[in-house]
């Protein structure tokens, strides 16, 4: 019998059950109720520590990776990130009151966002946000005059975009002239940012940020932004005698969700970066500042995976067969929204072959609420069995919703010793009501 395909090493088979992170997936079903999403706490901090021995193998003292928080964000991810010693990315002031109310130290948060509104601005600064990621000139001299009116200096990068097309999904490709993002070096608006930027009182410039895009697997788009970067870097200091002391290069490495995606080896993706950053540098004759990333997907996305519980196994005859769950788009919209990969299994029948063509479907009100197509299943599929979406630690939790007035699922954390504790609660009927007048 051959052992279905595991996109991570956390994931094993016992006894035909599915194991993840070391426990029993079937058990925790049991426990928990489902549909459920369970984060890997050791493989959490397994892949925050990727990034920063290899920040420290590689890059100037100061450099640090943050995690890009809107991939998953609760109280007890913030904690997490407290413990591993990251910085944190945040785009909204909701995610900077999660991480204020986790206790997390707001001087290691970059704020980003294409559109920040005064009330923003003025929240993030209320809670001592350490830096902004400046969009546009609008929103510069709106940071500006807030900072003005407190009479303090923000510490301030601008958001370029350098000109990069990445081969992923449009809504992800965000490097290119054509973005709603940052100013672009090609038309003279990242210069023309730069300079108005220094010359604001409130405004404490410090360096640059640029993100490319999603789950990126391209060979050397993020060298060749980073050399773009550099450059501007120079022309930057020839023009203005402005020294860049921090490069924030975003996020977007990929991850592995099904067999035929690659897998990235990040440490050494960062020797090759800094390689290229210190080469880069060295030609210009100025000095290697210090490097930020934002990896938000390569921290969590394979310490998740999603339990659902199986209901109507629908067989269309000379068509195809529809295997419905107990959640769907609600929990999970990234097929209906991007046509995303993922291996599904049946999770206590992991022993049986899997020679069942069918699509995975949820309980919306709704054709396009699929999580999968051509999910190859065990025949013997029924009502009650278990299915697993692996590798749903990103962008499923924070991209979900509420539509059909569905709750959310509850987030359970397994620890390395074998125990597990509910990180987020499931949302109840009064949860739902809760705001209705
Ligand atoms: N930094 C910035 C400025 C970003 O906009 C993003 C992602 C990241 C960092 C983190 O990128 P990552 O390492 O996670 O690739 N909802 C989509 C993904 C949207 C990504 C938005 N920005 C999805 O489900 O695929």
């Amino acid at each position: 019998m051959q052992q279905p395909f595991f996109p991570c090493n956390n994931l094993s088979a016992k006894d035909g059950v599915l194991q993840f992170a070391g426990q029993d997936t079937a058990s925790l079903a049991k426990q928990y109720g489902t549909p459920l999403y369970l984060l890997d706490e050791a493989r959490i901090r397994h892949n925050c520590r990727v990034y920063l021995n290899a920040f420290r193998a590689h890059f100037p003292a100061g450099s640090l990776p943050h995690y890009a928080s809107k991939a998953n964000a609760c109280k007890a991810l913030y904690r997490l990130m407290t413990e591993e010693g990251m910085g944190i990315d945040v785009v909204s002031p909701g995610e900077i009151y999660t991480a204020r109310e986790a206790g997390f130290d707001l001087s290691k948060a970059f704020f980003h966002g294409n559109n920040k509104t005064d009330a923003d601005i003025a929240f993030a600064m209320d809670c001592g946000v350490g830096c902004f990621v400046a969009d546009n000139e609008e929103e510069l001299c709106a940071i500006d005059r807030e900072a003005n009116r407190r009479g303090i200096r923000q510490r301030v990068i601008l958001r370029l975009t350098p000109g990069i097309d990445t081969h992923t999904y449009a809504a992800v490709n965000t490097g290119k002239v054509d973005s709603k993002f940052g100013a672009a070096i090609e038309t003279g608006q990242a210069k023309a940012l730069t300079a108005l930027a220094l010359q604001k009182r409130g405004i404490d410039l410090c360096g640059f940020h640029c993100h490319i895009g999603s789950q990126v697997f391209e060979e050397d788009v993020f060298e060749r932004a980073a050399v773009i970067m550099i450059d501007f870097m120079a022309q930057m200091k020839a023009d203005f005698d402005f020294e860049t002391k921090l490069l924030n290069l975003g996020g977007g490495y990929g991850v592995r969700y099904v067999e035929s995606d690659g897998q990235i080896d990040i440490p050494q993706k960062i020797a090759t970066l800094a390689g290229v950053i210190n080469d880069r540098c060295q030609h210009h004759g100025i000095p290697v500042p210090q490097i930020a990333m934002e990896p938000g997907r390569s921290i969590v996305a394979d310490a998740g995976l999603t339990l659902y519980t199986v209901g109507t196994v629908k067989r269309i005859p000379g068509y195809k067969t529809y295997v419905s769950i107990d959640g769907g788009m609600g929990d999970n919209p990234r097929f209906a929204l991007y046509r995303s990969s993922y291996t599904c299994l049946v999770a206590n029948k992991l022993g049986e072959p899997a020679d069942l063509e069918a699509s995975l479907v949820g309980r919306c009100c709704e054709s396009g609420d699929i999580i999968q197509e051509h999910v190859m299943f065990p025949s013997s599929v029924t009502r009650g069995d278990l299915v697993a979406v692996c590798t749903t630690g990103a962008y499923n939790y924070a991209m979900a919703s509420n539509y059909n007035r569905l709750g959310r699922p509850a987030t359970v954390l397994l620890h390395p010793d074998g125990t597990s504790d509910v990180i987020v609660k499931r949302e109840t009927m009064e949860d739902l009501v809760r705001l209705d007048v």
